[in-house]
């Protein structure tokens, strides 16, 4: 064979072999972005659980099972099936509960069932930071997603509901997951399957590098300096004065000893 054959047969060759990896690369398309999406909702489900568990137990229990006098079950067949028709909202369950928490509720509408805590207007405080309230959009949309997640276990009560996050009290590592959601930690960092920001570098492997960093004791010494004085060292990449300066006023001292006890787990990147 000349040259130019070669060339040519070389060239049809790799012509064949790409078509069939981007066939193959297509075809498993659809299935990846399914992956990805349950996976979306997955995190955001978990997330939505925090923010749950750290605004929504006090009223509406632990499990969203709801509190006698209080507030409503939101894990019910009455919020899945009759209760957008009994209020008159006309748009999706999903929109009618994120309008919900956005504005809370001045005076309840079922008031010999549910007074709220106070037991007074208003019967359930606004949420949104639209409105002075202490949550983001992200925040509400996601709790709004952990309640519509129980809407399968609603239809059939029978079945055992798989608890989907629920906080041991005891477990300094599980506190201090929930206190990074509260204190905003995670509107700045990613923490895989929790949070998703690019302001502040990602927490996962924190543990690790921790250790390698010049100048502190232990891993432990240096992630509790980068929460009390986060420009004594600076992370490349960012900036300084851009993470708050005064978590050391805010968070009682209990909670940042939960908070670092759970970065102290985050070993892998
Ligand atoms: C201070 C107590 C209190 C807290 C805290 C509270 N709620 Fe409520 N919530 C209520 C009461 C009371 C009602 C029922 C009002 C009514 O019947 O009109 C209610 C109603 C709701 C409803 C509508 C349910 C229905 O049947 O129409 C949703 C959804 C909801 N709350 C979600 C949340 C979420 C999410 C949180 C946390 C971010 C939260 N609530 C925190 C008291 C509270
Ligand atoms: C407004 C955004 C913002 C918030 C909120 C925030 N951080 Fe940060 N954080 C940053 C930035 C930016 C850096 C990198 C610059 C630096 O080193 O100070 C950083 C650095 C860190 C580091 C060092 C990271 C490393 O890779 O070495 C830790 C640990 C940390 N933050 C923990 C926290 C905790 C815990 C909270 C909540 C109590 C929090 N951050 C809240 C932006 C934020």
């Amino acid at each position: 064979m000349k040259r130019i054959h070669i060339e040519i047969a070389l060239g049809t060759l790799f012509i064949i072999a790409s078509s069939v990896i981007l066939i193959l690369m297509a075809s498993e398309e659809p299935a990846r972005l399914a992956r990805y999406e349950t996976q979306q909702l997955a995190s955001q489900i978990e997330f939505g659980a925090a923010v749950y568990e750290v605004n929504c137990t006090s009223c509406h229990g632990s499990h969203a099972q709801g509190v006698p006098g209080k507030a409503p079950c939101l894990r019910c067949p009455d919020l899945f099936e009759g209760r957008i028709a009994e209020v008159g909202w006309q748009g999706s369950l999903e929109d009618y509960i994120v309008s919900v928490v956005t504005t809370g509720r001045q005076i309840s509408t079922r008031p010999g069932l549910y007074q709220g805590e106070g037991q007074g207007p208003p019967v359930m405080p606004t949420w949104s930071d639209k409105f002075g309230g202490p949550l983001r959009d992200d925040q509400i949309r996601a709790v709004a997603a952990f309640i519509m997640n129980y809407e399968e276990w609603a239809a059939n009560p029978e079945a055992v509901p798989t608890p989907l996050f629920v906080v041991d009290s005891n477990d300094p590592i599980a506190l201090g997951r929930v206190a990074m959601v509260q204190y905003g930690c995670t509107g700045c960092h990613t923490i895989q399957g929790l949070s998703e920001a690019v302001t502040g570098p990602v927490m996962n492997g924190i543990a690790t590098r921790a250790g390698t960093i010049a100048g502190y004791a232990s891993a432990e010494d240096y992630i509790r300096a980068s929460i009390l004085n986060p420009n004594e060292y600076l992370v490349e990449g960012f900036n300084e004065g851009v993470m708050p300066q005064n978590f050391g006023e805010i968070i009682p001292a209990a909670d940042l000893d939960n908070i670092v006890a759970y970065l102290l787990t985050l070993t892998d990147n």
